[in-house]
C-alpha cells in the first residue's frame, strides 16, 4: 500500500528527523519543570513514575502521532482528515488537528515568555548583572527583570522574531539546518555541566534525591503530574511531532526513531536533574523551591563555586537553544498548513502568525507586572495559557488520537505505517486502546476533584489486566475466523 498523499517536503538528512524532533522535545520542560516538579514532588517516587508513564503513555502515543503525520502527509487537520477518510470515516476527525494547532499556539504563547527568561539571564550573566548574597537578592533581580515590561518584553519579543525567522526559512532550510548545529551543541554543553556537577558539587546527594524510590511519596496528585508532565515534555498532542512526521521519509522506522527520541528526552531530564541538583545541595540549598529553582538557587549556588561564572553562562546558553529548538516546532504545524492549504509563502504564513503570537504573548508577558491585577478565577491569563493546554487540550488531544488509532480507523492502515514486528504490534495496539485512554481520563477526573488523595490504584490494575486478556482472546478468535 502506497501513502495515500505525495510528501512536499522530506527531512533531507539521515537524522534530520531524531534531530528535530528531539530538539521539540528537550526543551524548558527537561531544563526547567522537570527538575522543579521532581524537587516539588518529592525526588526519586515522581521520577520513577514519569518514567513509567513516558514508556507506558508516551511511547505509543508518540509513534501513533508520528504515524498519522506520515500517511497523512501534512499539516494535522489535513493529515487526520485524509487519514480518516481513507479509512472511510468522518472527515470531521480533522478537529482534532484544530485543537492540536491551537494547543501548539497556546504553548508558545507563555513559552516565548520563559524562554525570555532564559535569554535576559545569558545576557545579565554575561554582563556581571547576576551577583546577590542571599536567596532573596536573586529573587530580587528575577522580580526586577519581570517588574518592567519593556524590559521583559524585548526578550520575548526577541525570542518570538528568532522562531519565526527559522521557521519561515522553510523545513530544510530553517528547522533541519538549525537544529543540526544546536542539538550536538546542546549535548557538549550538557556533558560540560555533568562533569562540573561531578567534580564540584554534591554529585552522591544529587544521585540519591533523584533515584532513591521512596513509595511513601507516592501520592495520586504526584502519579498525574507526572503524566502531564510526560505529554508536555515529548511534545504530544500539540501538533509538533505529529507535523514532523509528515516529513519522514518513508524508509525510516517509527519505532526504532520514536524510541530514539524519547530516550534521549529522558536522558537529558535526568542529566539536567544530575547537573541541577548536586550544585544545589552542595549549597545547602532547598530543591522544592519552585519554578523560580533554576533562576534563583542556581545562580546563587553558582556564585560560590570556582569557575561558577562560565558554567552558570553555559547553563543558560543551553536553556537558550533548549527553548528555541523547541519554541520552532510548535508554530511548524501552523505555518505548515497557512501554506499547504492556503498558498501562502512559509514566510508569510510565519510573519503573520509570528503577529497574532507576539500580541498574545505580549498579554501573557503583562501577567507578570502592568497585569498583575487582571485575574480570571485566580488565575493570570500566563497560568490559564499554561492549566488549559497541560491539563485540558494535551490530555484531551491525546484520548482523541487514541481512540482514532485504535478505534476509528482501518486496523491496516496504522499498521501499514508502523511496520512493527506482530508482537510489538499488539503490545502497541493494547496500550493505545486500552491503557491511554483509562490514564487520561484519570487526569480529567483528578482535574474535576473526583479523585482524592488517596485513590486505589490497585483495582485500575487489574480492569487493565482484563482488557489484555480480552485483547489476547479477540485476536485469537478474530485470527481463526
Ligand atoms: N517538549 C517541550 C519541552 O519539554 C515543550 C513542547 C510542548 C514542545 C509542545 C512542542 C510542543 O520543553
Amino acid at each position: 500500500m502506497t501513502a495515500i498523499a505525495r510528501p512536499k517536503n522530506l527531512w533531507l538528512g539521515r537524522w534530520g528527523f531524531v534531530l528535530a524532533a528531539t530538539g521539540s522535545s528537550v526543551g524548558l520542560g527537561n531544563i526547567w519543570k522537570f527538575p522543579y516538579m521532581t524537587g516539588e514532588y518529592g525526588g526519586g517516587a515522581f521520577v520513577m513514575v514519569y518514567l513509567v508513564c513516558i514508556v507506558a503513555i508516551g511511547v505509543p502515543v508518540m509513534m501513533t502521532e508520528i504515524a498519522l503525520g506520515r500517511r497523512g502527509r501534512g499539516s494535522p487537520i489535513d493529515a487526520i482528515r485524509r487519514v480518516a477518510r481513507e479509512s472511510g470515516r468522518s472527515g470531521l476527525w480533522s478537529g482534532l488537528g484544530w485543537m492540536a494547532m491551537l494547543c501548539g499556539f497556546m504553548i508558545l504563547s507563555f513559552y516565548v515568555v520563559v524562554a525570555g527568561w532564559a535569554v535576559s539571564y545569558l545576557w545579565k550573566s554575561l554582563s556581571g548583572g547576576l551577583t546577590a548574597d542571599s536567596v532573596e537578592g536573586m529573587a530580587a533581580i528575577f522580580g526586577a527583570n519581570n517588574a518592567n515590561p519593556w524590559n521583559l518584553g524585548f526578550w520575548s519579543t526577541l525570542v518570538t522574531v528568532a522562531t519565526m525567522a527559522i521557521v519561515g526559512l522553510g523545513v530544510q532550510a530553517g528547522i533541519e539546518r538549525s537544529v543540526r548545529w544546536m542539538m550536538p551543541g546542546l549535548v557538549v554543553m550538557l556533558v560540560v555541566m555533568i562533569v562540573y556537577a561531578i567534580f564540584s558539587g554534591s554529585f552522591g546527594a544529587g544521585v540519591q534525591f533523584l533515584f532513591a524510590f521512596d513509595p511513601g511519596k507516592l501520592t495520586g496528585q504526584a502519579i498525574l503530574a507526572a503524566m502531564g508532565h510526560a505529554f508536555f515534555t515529548l511534545s504530544l498532542a500539540s501538533g509538533a511531532i505529529l507535523t514532523y512526521g509528515a516529513y519522514l521519509p518513508a524508509g525510516q522506522s517509527i519505532g526504532r526513531t520514536t524510541l530514539m527520541v524519547a530516550i534521549c528526552d529522558t536522558l537529558v531530564a535526568l542529566m539536567a536533574g544530575l547537573a541541577i541538583f548536586p550544585v544545589i545541595f552542595a549549597n545547602g540549598m532547598d530543591p522544592a523551591s519552585g519554578p523560580g529553582l533554576i533562576f534563583m538557587s542556581l545562580p546563587l549556588a553558582f556564585q560560590q563555586m570556582p569557575l561558577g561564572g562560565v558554567i552558570e553562562t553555559i547553563f543558560f546558553l543551553m536553556l537558550t537553544v533548549a527553548a528555541l529548538t523547541s519554541a520552532i516546532s510548535m508554530i511548524e504545524a501552523t505555518v505548515a498548513w497557512l501554506n499547504e492549504s492556503h498558498g501562502l509563502s512559509r514566510a508569510r504564513a510565519a510573519w503573520g502568525v509570528g503577529i497574532l503570537l507576539w500580541i498574545v504573548s505580549t498579554l501573557a508577558m503583562l501577567s507578570f507586572n502592568v497585569g498583575a491585577d487582571w485575574k480570571l478565577a485566580g488565575r493570570h491569563f500566563f497560568d490559564w495559557l499554561d492549566f488549559l493546554t497541560s491539563r485540558f487540550l494535551m490530555p484531551l488531544g491525546g484520548l482523541g488520537t487514541a481512540l482514532l488509532a485504535g478505534f476509528v480507523l482501518r486496523r491496516e492502515s496504522l499498521e501499514v505505517e508502523l511496520g512493527l514486528p506482530s508482537a510489538i504490534h499488539a503490545l502497541w495496539r493494547f496500550t493505545i486502546r486500552y491503557v491511554c485512554p483509562v490514564a487520561i481520563v484519570m487526569v480529567f477526573l483528578d482535574a474535576l476533584g473526583a479523585l482524592n488523595a488517596d485513590f486505589d490504584w490497585r483495582w485500575l490494575a487489574m480492569v487493565l489486566a482484563l482488557a489484555l486478556l480480552a485483547e489476547v482472546v479477540l485476536a485469537r478468535l478474530t485470527r481463526r475466523a
